[in-house]
């Protein structure tokens, strides 16, 4: 076809699919940050391809579909491949159907009669990483290299080296050569870790385990990489000199693991189509639960004296095929930006989206995880986002298409006030989430606070967990934290799967449950910050709830251990009426404590009365609780860390950083003994 005869639109829109392909493979390969998903990429690829299909005038030398992608990074040596590393021939159609396909295409290729029976396939899993080839020479680790274009990679040997699961020794084999081939990936719950120390930080977070693998391993600096958890699992071989290759490539694997390598065992020899099906919808039922991610299954002929007969096609084996799930990045409209309250108040931004089908269901919600994060990926309403499901994890949104955003849109604001019940909201000072100050006034919080209240070191509530709780809350029942003390048998019974026995004993439990004490009770509001130890602290240096709830800043920052935040979560809690509300109607439900108990003047007279000490590394005979219990019983407080409020700091073997405070500080050092004449006064 000449092209004088191809439409105009067809030459201007194959420019410009050329343009947008370039410009996202270097995104992609050399910068290992692409813009857009996967399946974004493979949608344009195939658009490109079906009009040069069409018109095959189009078709140019320096089409993307006319070569591998990847360039050498300018940094890395360049590694020329004994093997060339090829790729695998890709069935986009993620039924059944993708499985037969192949099969028949096979036998075809063979020349098997019909009637032949069915041929033995390697089934396994395609790990989404980044293909790496490691060469052994006489069993030692010698070079590890990118695949790079297929013929010439990157030599990446001093970061492979830092991935503890890659042997730099093989077990059992001195031969002269031996290549191995595999695929270095991130663990999804590795990979969610280290964001979640990033958002902690503040600072960016990765948008997938396998760009965030493919980046670590093109770091120019190994130490970097080696702070990244990276994994590997090997596939296949390269270069092979002076070692028998087993007959068929399942058993070549065996050899693999035998070696040392890390082969994943989710891999199986099958027969015939059905046997590729079965594996495929058996692999994608748990395609969630897996650890790390994949993006389809891969089938190879078992028999390695086929797979010579059946040979390459340009650069793809005709005995292999990758078959593909559905992806679990996809793009899409964001049409607004909620806020969700969370069980313990924290106000997340969640993102209403325009459905769409990821990782195998259609998302409608997704989380954007904190004002920061939303800001920092840039996102609006109107624009066009990313959206990423994989495993168990909740969907979330890892960044927008910057070439697709609308007029002008206001930037996203957190609420003043909870969504919920209204009550302020509040960031800590240098704290990443904002939080409702409702607490156990809060519907969004008060299964969580309920459970903490009734908690055993909380008021001790006994018969009362988490499927009562759920029962009580969602049945009604309860909406308040004192309506649980009005609580009644005949109340209680009526709950389902709730026989008269198990309601008899919560009212039991209620009933015991109102002696108490001040600190228990204390601990029990769930005030931010406020712990068991600072619930104590406060109990004895105040003496009743009234002089707490109307303690100013001040009175609160005398007391030990207690610093400006946590002495300002205990202020902004009883600034709040309502929760003011509860304390009375608590007391009035006839929760009750000893006055006074505990108060400083009672353990005036101990040995360290008042004093604070900190405990670092290992006391001679002492543990950590019996050295805690015999201070406390001297009337002294353990606290975790060093300050100028600090008596002494009691020190052992391998001592660590509090003892360096400590002497920063000129705080008294002691060991054991020097503990025990304090405490023997
Ligand atoms: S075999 C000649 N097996 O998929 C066959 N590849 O285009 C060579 N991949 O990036 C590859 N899991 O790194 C093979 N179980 C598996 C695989 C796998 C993932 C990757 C490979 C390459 C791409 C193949």
């Amino acid at each position: 076809m000449s092209d004088a005869t191809v439409p105009a639109e067809a030459v201007a829109r194959a420019a410009e699919l050329r343009r947008l392909l370039q410009h996202h493979a270097h995104r992609y390969y050399v910068l290992d940050a692409p813009e857009i998903p996967d399946a974004e990429y493979d949608r344009l690829f195939q658009a490109l391809q079906a009009i040069e299909a069409a018109h095959p005038g189009l078709r140019t030398a320096d089409s993307p579909t006319q070569r591998v992608i990847g360039q050498v990074l300018a940094g890395f040596a360049p590694v020329r491949h004994a093997v060339p590393m090829l790729s695998i021939r890709t069935e986009t159609d993620t039924e059944a159907s993708g499985a037969e396909a192949f099969d028949a295409r096979v036998r075809r290729e063979l020349a098997l009669p019909d009637d032949a029976a069915p041929l033995d396939y390697a089934a396994e899993l395609k790990f989404d990483g980044l293909a790496i080839n490691l060469r052994y020479e006489r069993g030692v680790l010698v070079q590890a290299a990118t695949r790079g274009d297929g013929e010439t990679g990157e030599d990446v040997t001093q970061n492979i080296r830092t991935i503890a699961r890659v042997p730099l020794r093989l077990q059992g084999s001195e031969a002269p050569v031996i290549e191995v081939r595999g695929e270095v990936y991130m663990r999804r719950d590795d990979f969610e870790r280290l964001n979640e120390q990033q958002r902690e930080k503040g600072e960016k977070t990765y948008v997938n385990p396998r760009n965030t693998a493919a980046g670590a391993v093109r770091q120019l600096d190994p130490a970097i990489t080696a702070q990244r958890p990276l994994s590997f699992f090997a596939y296949g071989l390269g270069e092979v000199q002076g070692w028998d290759q087993p007959a068929t490539h399942s058993a070549t694997l065996d050899a693999l693991a035998a070696f040392g390598l890390p082969v994943c065992a989710d891999r199986r020899v099958v027969q015939g189509a059905a046997g590729l099906v079965a594996f495929h919808r058996e692999m994608g039922a748990r395609r969630d639960a897996l650890p790390f991610d994949i993006d389809g299954v891969v089938y190879k002929v078992n028999d390695i004296e086929l797979q010579r007969r059946l040979g390459f096609v340009t650069r793809e084996p005709r005995w292999a095929v990758a078959h593909k799930y559905p992806a679990q990045e996809q793009v899409t409209r964001l049409n607004a930006i909620e806020i969700q309250v969370g069980r313990t108040g924290k106000l997340t931004p969640v993102a209403k989206l325009e459905p769409v089908f990821v990782g195998g269901t259609t998302v409608s919600n997704a989380t954007l995880h904190n004002l920061f994060e939303l800001r920092r990926k840039g996102v609006r309403v109107g624009d066009t986002v990313i959206v990423r499901r994989a495993g168990d994890v909740i969907p979330e949104v890892v960044g927008r298409v910057p070439s697709l955003r609308p007029a002008y849109v206001p930037n996203f604001r957190m609420p003043r006030q909870c969504p919920v019940c209204g009550s302020p909201v509040a960031r800590e000072k240098g704290g990443i989430d904002h939080r409702c100050s409702g607490g156990l006034y809060c519907g969004a919080q008060r299964k969580q606070a309920l459970l903490h209240f009734a908690g055993r070191r909380a008021m001790d509530i006994e018969g009362l967990g988490d499927k009562l709780v759920d029962q009580l809350v969602d049945s009604g029942l309860i909406r308040t934290l004192p309506e649980l003390y009005t609580l009644g048998v005949a109340k209680l019974a009526a709950l389902d799967r709730m026989g008269g026995k198990s309601a008899q004993n919560l009212v039991d439990g209620l009933v015991k449950s109102r002696h108490t004490t001040l600190a228990r009770f204390l601990y029990a509001l769930g005030i931010r910050h406020v712990g068991e130890a600072t619930a104590k602290d406060l109990a004895r240096h105040f003496g009743g709830i009234d002089r707490i709830m109307d303690a100013s800043l001040d009175q609160l920052l005398e007391v030990n251990d207690v610093g400006p935040v946590v002495a300002q979560s205990i202020r902004a809690f009883f600034e709040q009426p309502h929760h003011r509300e509860i304390v009375e109607q608590l007391r009035a439900a006839g929760i009750q404590w000893p006055e006074h108990e505990g108060t400083q003047a009672d353990t005036a007279a101990l040995p360290l009365a008042g004093k604070t000490l900190v405990l670092t590394g290992t006391l001679p005979t002492l543990s950590r609780e019996d050295a805690n219990a015999l201070i406390e019983a001297a009337g002294g407080k353990v606290a975790g860390s060093v300050s100028k409020k600090t008596h002494w700091v009691v020190a052992g073997d391998e001592a660590g950083s509090k003892l360096d405070k400590a002497r920063d500080l000129g705080v008294p050092i002691l060991d054991e003994a020097g503990l025990r004449a304090l405490l023997a006064g």
